[in-house]
C-alpha cells in the first residue's frame, strides 16, 4: 500500500472532521476496493487483497480503527464507527463471492436463501447510507457492474461452479437478489435526486429569520444641517432661499455692490478668475461671498424682499485650523418701504437666539462694507463660558481669550448707493443685509476647531453628526 495511504494518518491530519469529509473518505477506500478486487479478478492474489483489508496486523480494517475512530472529534466518532462497520461489511462481501459456495462451506440448498438474505441486507444498508449521486454510482458498479460486480461474481463464482443440487436453488436467490438490486437502485435514485433538488431550492430559499447586512445609509453633512437649521429659523420668520452662481462677474460680485475696480476692499476679497478662451466675454471668478446674489434678487423682484441664499464662496486664503479657500454662507437680505435698524437687530438677535440658545446676548460693533451703511460686525456672548471671559477651570477662556464676547458675522443697513444698480427707489426703500460664514458657526456651536474637519471626508468625524 503507498506510503500516503490516508488510513495510515488521522481525520484531523487529513482534514476531515466534518461529516461529508468523512463520508467522502470512506467512498474512496470503497472504490479502492472495489479496483483492487477487480485487478485480482483477472490478475489472481484476491486472498492478497483480503490479507491486507481485513486480515490480521496491519490491515485497512485495523488502520482505520486506530487511526481514524479512535482519533476522531467527539462529536462524529459515532458516525466514524459505523462508517467503519460498514466499509467491513463491504468488504466481507466482496471477499465472499470471490470464493466458491464449496470454498464456503456451503453444501445444502436449505443454507442459501439465508446467505443471499443476508447479501440483501447488506446491500440494503448500503444503498440506505447513499446520499448522493457519487455513493449511489459506486455502489451501482460495485453491485451491478459487468466485470466484478457483486452479483456478476455470484454468477461467475457461486452459480457456475455450484453442483447440480445447488444450482438451481442459487439461480432462483440470484434473480431475486438482481431484480430487488436494480428496483432498489432505481428507487434510490429518484430518492437522491429529489434530495438534491430540495438541497439546491433551500440554497436558493430567502431565509426571513436571518438578520440580515445593514448598510449604513449616511446622512446629511454638519455644513448641510447647519444649513437647514438657518434655513429653517429665518422660513419662521418669512424669509425664502434663493440661490446664484458660484462663477460670477466682477459687476455683480463687486461693481454692483458699490466696490468699484480699485476699492481697496478688493485686496481682502482676492480670488480665483478663470482662464477664458481667447474671445470669450470675461473675466469671470469664483464668487468671493454671496452677496451677489442680493444684486440678482433685487433686479428680478420688487421690493419687499425677504431672502436668504446659502451657498459656497471662494477666497485665495491659505488653509490653516481657520481658513479655507472654500467656505460657506448664507446671505441675507430684507428689502421693504419702512424697515428700521430695529427689525435688523430685532431680526439678527432672533437668530442667534433661536440659534445659539435663549440664553445668549448679541451685541454689534460699527464696521465697514461699501454695501451697506451703517454697517456693523455682531458678536455673540460666548458660548463656551457663559459670557463670562472665565473658562470652568477658573482661567481666562481660551475661545473668546477673555473677551466674553465672539465675532459672529458681519451686516448692515442696506447702502443706498446699492438702490441704484437695481433701480430701486432709495426715498422710498429701505433694507439690511447679513453675510454669516457657515463652516465658522458649526464650529462655534459643535465645538469643532478645525475648519478642515470639514473638508477632508473622514466619515469617523462626519459620523459623529447623525
Ligand atoms: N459679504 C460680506 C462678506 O462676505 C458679509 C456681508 C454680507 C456684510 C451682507 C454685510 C452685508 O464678508
Amino acid at each position: 500500500m503507498p506510503p500516503e495511504d490516508p488510513t495510515r494518518k488521522s481525520l484531523r491530519e487529513l482534514g476531515a472532521t466534518e461529516p461529508v469529509a468523512i463520508a467522502w473518505l470512506f467512498t474512496q477506500l470503497r472504490v479502492r476496493l472495489s479496483a483492487e478486487l477487480a485487478r485480482a479478478s483477472e490478475e489472481g492474489g484476491w486472498d492478497k487483497v483480503r490479507d491486507s483489508w481485513v486480515g490480521i496486523g496491519d490491515t485497512v480494517s485495523i488502520r482505520v480503527a486506530t487511526n481514524w475512530v479512535e482519533t476522531a472529534p467527539e462529536q462524529v466518532r459515532l458516525l466514524v464507527f459505523r462508517e467503519r462497520e460498514n466499509l467491513i461489511e463491504f468488504v466481507n462481501i466482496r471477499l465472499t463471492v470471490m470464493q466458491t459456495l464449496q470454498d464456503l462451506g456451503y453444501t445444502s440448498p436449505e443454507a442459501i436463501p439465508p446467505l443471499f438474505q443476508k447479501l440483501s441486507g447488506a446491500f440494503d444498508g448500503e444503498i440506505k447510507a447513499c446520499v448522493d449521486e457519487i455513493d449511489l454510482g459506486v455502489s451501482r458498479v460495485n453491485w451491478v457492474g459487468r466485470r466484478s460486480g457483486v452479483l456478476t461474481l455470484i454468477t461467475d463464482n457461486w452459480l457456475k461452479p455450484a453442483n447440480p443440487e445447488l444450482k438451481r436453488t442459487v439461480g432462483q436467490e440470484l434473480n431475486k437478489l438482481k431484480a430487488h438490486v436494480e428496483s432498489t437502485l432505481e428507487a434510490r435514485k429518484r430518492d437522491v435526486e429529489s434530495l438534491a433538488e430540495r438541497g439546491a431550492s433551500a440554497k436558493d430559499r430567502v431565509d426571513l429569520s436571518l438578520s440580515g447586512v445593514i448598510r449604513p445609509i449616511g446622512t446629511h453633512h454638519l455644513i448641510r444641517q447647519v444649513f437647514q437649521e438657518i434655513e429653517d429659523i429665518f422660513f419662521s420668520i418669512g424669509f425664502s432661499v434663493v440661490e446664484g452662481p458660484e462663477i460670477e462677474t466682477p459687476y455683480y460680485n463687486f461693481e454692483a455692490l458699490n466696490i468699484p475696480e480699485f476699492h481697496p476692499v478688493r485686496d481682502d476679497m482676492d480670488t480665483f478668475y478663470l482662464e477664458l478662451p481667447k474671445g470669450a466675454p470675461g473675466p469671470l471668478l469664483l464668487r468671493t461671498h454671496t452677496s451677489p446674489v442680493q444684486i440678482r434678487t433685487m433686479e428680478k423682484r420688487q421690493p419687499p424682499v425677504r431672502v436668504i441664499v446659502p451657498g459656497k464662496v471662494y477666497r485665495r486664503d491659505n488653509p490653516d485650523a481657520t481658513h479655507s479657500f472654500m467656505f460657506h454662507q448664507i446671505e441675507g437680505l430684507a428689502v421693504d418701504s419702512d424697515i428700521t435698524f430695529c427689525d435688523f437687530t430685532g431680526t439678527i438677535d432672533y437668530f442667534v437666539k433661536q440659534f445659539f440658545g435663549e440664553s445668549v446676548k448679541t451685541r454689534f460693533r460699527p464696521s465697514y462694507f461699501p454695501f451697506t451703511e451703517p454697517s456693523v460686525e455682531f458678536d455673540v456672548s460666548c458660548v463656551f463660558c457663559g459670557g463670562s471671559g472665565t473658562a470652568n477651570s477658573g482661567g481666562t477662556c481660551g475661545k473668546c481669550k477673555g473677551s466674553a464676547w465672539i465675532e459672529l458675522f458681519g451686516a448692515g443697513m442696506v447702502d443706498p448707493a446699492v438702490y441704484g444698480f437695481v433701480n430701486y427707489d432709495p426715498q422710498k426703500v429701505s433694507g439690511f443685509a447679513f453675510g454669516i460664514g457657515i463652516d465658522r458657526l458649526a464650529m462655534l456651536k459643535y465645538g469643532i476647531d478645525d475648519i478642515q474637519a470639514f473638508f477632508q471626508n473622514d466619515v469617523r468625524f462626519l459620523g459623529q453628526f447623525p
